[in-house]
């Protein structure tokens, strides 16, 4: 059995983790760490220090502000951390990157595998049609949603970014800026209403045509179904850095 510590328990993803855990028979989430104590069927503390169940790994789906909490707990036992939040900065994620050499961290923006089977078939895309067509990313989540763009959305131009050899600057919404469209920019927009679980789009805007590719998640399921793939893949990992790109090369 693999034991988890849960960061953000009692949050929306916490709660679909929970769930899928309980019917897997191989998981088994064995205590939480949230701001928001709510009563579960394990211990619940409101931060890092003093936790002594013993733990496998480490999943975080809270917020960017736990992230330290989070990695100094993984060195300290000598786990895998899985971090599944986004809307880290660009410190956050030197940081991030630089625990990876300690200890195995899985580390991605979006766990379904449908996204990142889109973020593969996106960027043989931009490598064939090259420079000739513009991209612009749409993205669309519930109204609760707190960082804006999304993970995903950054995720995607940061890989379609390398394909031009991270050549291409990122357009935000497009208001503040009065003038024509520069050809090395990806454009990215946001929409935020309703229950909206996920929903991305990529344009590839060329002469008198477009392609689009598009994912849509319908529920948080998919995502929780990716962290437990997650937890099973890290649990005997070597340290580094690891994506949803390495559970699928080795499917
Ligand atoms: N990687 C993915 O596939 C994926 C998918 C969905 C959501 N997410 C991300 O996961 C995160 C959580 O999403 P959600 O929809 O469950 O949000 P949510 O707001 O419902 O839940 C977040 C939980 O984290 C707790 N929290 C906040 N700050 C904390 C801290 N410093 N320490 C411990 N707990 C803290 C909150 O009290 C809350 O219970 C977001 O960053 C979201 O973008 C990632």
């Amino acid at each position: 059995m693999i034991k988890v510590l849960l960061c953000g328990c009692s949050g929306k993803m916490g709660g679909s983790v929970i769930s899928l855990a309980n019917e897997s028979e191989d998981i088994k989430i064995v205590a939480g760490v949230d701001t928001v104590i709510k009563s579960f069927a394990f211990p619940v503390f409101s931060d890092f220090s003093g936790i002594s169940v013993p733990v496998d790994v480490v999943l975080d789906f809270s917020n960017s502000s736990a992230v330290y909490g989070v990695l100094d707990f993984a060195r300290k036992k000598n786990i895998p951390a899985i971090i599944a939040t986004t809307g880290h900065s660009e410190q956050q994620i030197a940081d991030i990157k630089a625990a990876a050499k300690d200890i195995p961290i899985f580390f991605t923006a979006n766990m379904s595998l449908g996204i990142n089977v889109l973020c593969a078939l996106a960027k043989q895309a931009a490598n064939i049609l090259g420079g000739d067509f513009d991209i612009e990313i749409v993205e669309k989540h519930h109204n609760r949603k707190l960082d804006a763009p999304s993970g995903t959305a950054l995720m995607l131009a940061n890989e379609l970014n390398s394909v031009f050899e991270d050549t291409y600057s990122y357009e935000y919404d497009r208001h503040s800026k009065r003038r024509m469209r520069p050809k090395n920019e990806i454009g990215i927009h946001s929409v935020r209403g309703g229950t909206i679980v996920g929903e991305h789009e990529v344009i590839f805007a060329g002469h008198e045509e477009v392609i689009t590719l598009s994912h849509s998640a319908q529920s948080k399921g998919v995502f929780a179904a990716g962290a437990l793939a997650a937890v099973r893949f890290i649990v005997n990992a070597e340290p580094g850095l690891y994506d949803m790109n390495d559970i699928i090369s080795k499917q």
